[in-house]
């Protein structure tokens, strides 16, 4: 893996002011002292920075992904923007910078590739308190690799990191309406920000019509596919709240689907889901029982540190009629097959991208009934022993 290493900058004291309009430096080196994560929603968009500062036992990053949607090639594309000091996150690998960029690809015959850039710390810019006015933008200083957007406009990556090899852009067309861990962000203010406790989480883009033109150590990937962006972040290390975790989004015929289950250090399961349509929210909850993941082939639940990689997940949503946009009861049952690793082995993580089939039943509208079939993306953290 190349890495490229930059002259840091001194860091100089932290910011903390309420997050839009505002043009944010978050320094390279881990600040001391106490960082403020913001878990209840207010107007400041769903992009904007979540901790200030920075300190050893926070994270807050931005995460995109595309995946291809024909179903021949295992073409994808996943960028992470960390602000995450390693302590927080120990995936990690070790780097004297907090703010990293990486970037792991997939080619079309599913060979993979990755590198990451230590940042000269980053500057997020975010725009007026109604966030309509302009978009916000992230530059992570000298690698090269930037993002600029809105949940309901879209985003693009530039990637010119020759240093890295790799340069090109990624679009997002969003085809799903953003949310919150429990619902719609049809009330901006006041609503959880948690997935689950010290556990931020905002999911700008579910679904995205993606459009991928890079070159990639001299090779050009050019895929069309479905699309994807969130952030997460944290105050508190990611493996002190975690013991394992499923998360995933999927795109099925004429439905968006994201999923995340997650057990804590407790054995308390925390859960998650999200379905769309025609760009229209048709249920979404953080109720247990309205999602369960559970993986599938020779393996075993819950995972820990070295349990084999599933051949994929079964996943059951089952939304009623308080969790639904006046659908009624909405079920859907699917399996996820994992056509293609996505990363290389790993005992306390796996990201794969899979093939989906799904039968949804319930619902207003009487023609989406019947079996699905489309494509996703997903992941799943094992921490303990
Ligand atoms: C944090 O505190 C230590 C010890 O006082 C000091 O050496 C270091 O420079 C401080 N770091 C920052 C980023 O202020
Ligand atoms: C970072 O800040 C949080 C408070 O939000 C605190 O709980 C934690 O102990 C701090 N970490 C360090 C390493 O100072
Ligand atoms: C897969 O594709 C990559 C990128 O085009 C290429 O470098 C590699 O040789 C291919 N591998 C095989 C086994 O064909
Ligand atoms: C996304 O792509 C599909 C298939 O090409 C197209 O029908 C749809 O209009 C696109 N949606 C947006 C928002 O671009
Ligand atoms: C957390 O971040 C990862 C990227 O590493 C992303 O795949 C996932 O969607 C995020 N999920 C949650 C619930 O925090
Ligand atoms: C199931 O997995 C275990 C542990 O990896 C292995 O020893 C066993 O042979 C596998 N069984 C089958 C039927 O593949």
């Amino acid at each position: 893996m190349l890495r490229i290493h930059l002259t840091l900058i001194a860091a100089l004291g932290a910011f903390l002011a309420p997050a839009y309009g505002l043009t944010q430096f978050i320094p390279s080196t881990i600040q001391n002292g106490t960082s403020n994560a913001q878990f209840v929603s207010t107007s400041s968009p769903l992009d904007a920075p979540k901790v200030s500062p920075i300190n050893g036992s926070a994270y807050d990053w931005w995460y995109f992904d595309a995946v291809s949607t024909d179903p021949s090639s295992r073409a994808s594309v996943v960028l992470t923007f960390f602000t995450s000091s390693q302590p927080a996150f120990p995936l990690l690998s070790p780097s004297p910078t907090i703010t990293v960029a990486r970037i792991w690809v997939s080619f079309p015959n599913g060979t993979l590739w990755s590198a990451e850039a230590d940042a000269a710390g980053a500057t997020v810019v975010v725009p007026d308190a109604q966030g309509s006015k302009g978009r916000t933008s992230g530059v992570w200083h000298g690698t090269g690799l930037s993002w600029s957007g809105t949940p309901a406009g879209g985003y693009v990556v530039l990637v010119d990191a020759p240093g890295i090899g790799v340069q090109g852009t990624i679009s997002f067309e969003p085809t799903a309406p953003p949310h919150y861990p429990c619902g719609p962000v049809s009330s901006p203010v006041g609503q959880t920000l948690l997935v689950g406790p010290n556990i931020g989480w905002a999911n700008a883009v579910p679904d995205a019509n993606a459009s991928v033109d890079l070159v990639v150590g001299g090779v050009p990937l050019k895929f069309g596919g479905s699309g994807y962006a969130d952030k997460n972040w944290s105050d508190i290390p990611f493996t002190s709240r975690v013991a394992s975790w499923y998360w995933g989004h999927a795109r099925l015929g004429p439905y968006s689907l994201v999923w995340f289950d997650y057990l804590d250090l407790a054995g308390a399961e925390h859960v998650s889901v999200y379905l769309a349509r025609d760009n229209k929210i048709v249920g979404a909850s953080c109720a247990l029982g309205s999602v369960v993941v559970r993986p599938a082939g020779n393996t075993t639940y819950p995972p820990t540190l070295g349990t084999p990689r599933p051949e994929g997940y079964r996943v059951s949503v089952e939304l009623d009629g308080a969790e639904t946009s006046g659908a009624g009861k909405v079920e859907l049952e699917l399996t996820a097959t994992v056509t293609a690793p996505l990363v290389g082995a790993n005992p306390a993580y796996a990201r794969s991208m899979g093939t989906v089939t799904g039968v949804i039943s319930g619902g207003a509208d009487s023609e989406a009934a019947g079996k699905l079939e489309g494509v996703a993306l997903f992941e799943q953290f094992q921490l303990t022993s």
